[in-house]
């Protein structure tokens, strides 16, 4: 990943490839974002001039190149637009952290570049930081071409960034950055195991993973194999799992900090690939199904930050791990599962599973009498249908924490919104048969979801549950600090309201 440094240098000495700068969409045309001071000086005060002949406004997402004002060590400026200037000139995080990333995207192979963008205070030094780290991102596992695999076809990202106007010493900015750091490299691993072909990310190699980072970080970690999940009666997990060659597994992964007094629970849907099984989807919907095994990863990812950032709360991750696939040991549209919960469920369709191993995770997971749980998947369709595919959707059977998570997300630059449980929707999950069937109405279809989860909730737990299927993976061209493919959506939510816990500031 990109090496990170800040730097009191002065832009003009600055041996770098570029100097990266803000503009900012004024009243009157595009305006010098601060930061940019001795790139603007060196062009006699005249910067915001040139760049509008270059045809710059400072719209958000927008980019410029220009060559370096004489004098300039490094031979280029890349200005990257801030949306419209603030009135306060306290640039939104969001603006910086998507103006950080698509300079940093422009910037793939090169060796080092100067980011000169508005640095207000620590939380602006954590966003740039954040928007360089995850903006860098590519994964380029298999692009060697069938030839030696440490000979990359694709261009390097940026090796090192050093952020003018982060001061080394000052101690809140060097917080912001090590947070930005511990946080982005693990949701860029969230983004590489989402990526990684499903073929090579099966369940026993995704707990594998697991444990080695569980390992290194102190954390503590159960793996349970398809023996164990058989012996604790988790039919929801094994239901699912049943039709694969690779086998499935839960992983609980806990992280304890000795003064905490708070216990959060998150749970993740790990699908690490949904042919939708023998209710199998027809071509053209389970090519990018490697991708629905994200609310694992995330979870996964924010229980490790967690460690790394040492933040005074307890944590467990669990990992719901299956393969759905169609064979003669699958489960059938028609058989009736038998839950952790003891809860007998009928499956109508094979294609809703993800429900099915949550619901054993979220028993799991309500034993230990966490404070809150939540709850992460690329759930249903009908959920990017409804929010569009950069927004997730927050249910929950509590509304103060609904708007909890809610706020989270957008405060760390994740739009969601948050969505109803109607109580009515719960009849048409009615079965004839067992205690409540797989599917109900078509109708407000991720809600109908959400309801059967919060029936695998203990009693009296607050729970949330996030439908991240339209922004798990982005099948779009990049954007901002967002790259094509595995985006790592709802990893910096969760460490947010890991963080909000361990301030006591989670109600
Ligand atoms: N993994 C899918 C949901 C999904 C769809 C995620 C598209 C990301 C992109 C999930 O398991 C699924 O197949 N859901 C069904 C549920 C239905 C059968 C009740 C759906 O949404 O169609
Ligand atoms: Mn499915
Ligand atoms: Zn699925």
């Amino acid at each position: 990943m990109t090496a990170l440094t800040l730097s009191t240098s002065a832009a003009p000495g600055l041996r770098a490839d570029a100097i990266v700068i803000g503009v900012a969409k004024g009243a009157k045309g595009p305006v010098v974002a601060p930061g940019a001071e001795a790139v603007n000086e060196a062009y006699d005060g005249k910067l915001a001039g040139v760049l509008e002949t270059l045809g710059a406004s400072g719209a958000e997402g927008e980019l410029t190149k220009l060559p370096s004002p004489a004098g300039f060590k490094a031979p280029l400026v890349i200005a990257v637009g801030l949306g419209a200037e603030p009135e306060d000139r306290d640039y939104p995080a969001e603006a910086l952290r998507k103006a950080a990333g698509v300079a940093a995207r422009a910037l793939t192979g090169a060796k080092k570049a100067a980011f000169a963008l508005p640095v207000e205070d620590a939380a602006a030094v954590g966003a740039i930081a954040e928007g360089v780290l995850l903006g860098a991102y590519s994964f380029d596992t298999y692009k060697d071409n069938g030839k030696d695999p440490k000979a990359k076809n694709g261009k390097a990202p940026l090796a090192e960034a050093a952020l003018l106007g982060g001061k080394p010493r000052d101690a809140a900015h060097k917080a912001a950055a090590a947070r930005a750091t511990a946080v982005s490299e693990e949701l860029n691993r969230a983004r590489d195991l989402i990526n990684t072909p499903p073929n090579d990310l099966t369940p026993a190699i995704f707990a594998g993973i697991a444990q080695e980072a569980a390992k290194e970080h102190g954390i503590k970690i159960q793996v349970l194999d398809d023996k164990a999940l058989t012996k604790g009666g988790y039919g929801g997990i094994l239901g699912v799992g049943g039709g694969s060659a690779a086998t499935p597994r839960l992983v609980k992964l806990s992280y304890t900090h000795a003064k905490a007094d708070k216990h959060l629970a998150f749970v993740g849907k790990g699908i690490t690939y949904d042919s939708g099984g023998i209710s199998l989807k027809p071509a053209g919907h389970n090519e990018t199904m490697k991708c629905d095994m994200s609310g694992a990863a995330a979870v996964f990812a924010a229980v490790v930050a967690a460690a790394r950032l040492g933040l005074e709360v307890n944590v467990t991750g669990w990992l719901a791990l299956a393969e759905n696939m169609p064979s003669g040991s699958a489960v059938r549209p028609g058989d009736v599962l038998r839950m952790y919960s003891g809860k007998t469920v009928e499956v109508l369709n094979t294609d809703a599973e993800g429900r099915l191993v949550l619901a054993d995770a979220l028993w799991a997971a309500s034993a230990e009498k966490p404070d809150a749980i939540v709850d992460v998947a690329t759930l249903t369709g009908a959920m990017m249908l409804a929010l569009g595919s950069r927004t997730f959707g927050v249910m929950a059977n509590d509304d103060a924490f609904r708007s909890t998570v809610h706020e989270a997300a957008e405060e760390v630059g994740e739009p969601a919104w948050p969505m109803p449980l109607p109580e009515h929707l719960r009849k048409g999950m009615d079965s004839a048969t067992a205690d409540i069937a797989n599917m109900g109405e078509r109708m407000g279809g991720g809600l109908v979801a959400g309801l059967f989860l919060r029936e695998f909730v203990g009693e009296g737990i607050t729970w949330a549950h996030l439908d991240i299927a339209g922004p798990a993976f982005n099948e779009g061209g990049p954007f901002g600090y967002t790259p094509k493919g595995g985006t790592g959506s709802a990893v910096r939510t969760l460490v947010r309201l890991a963080e909000l816990t361990a301030a006591g500031d989670l109600g």
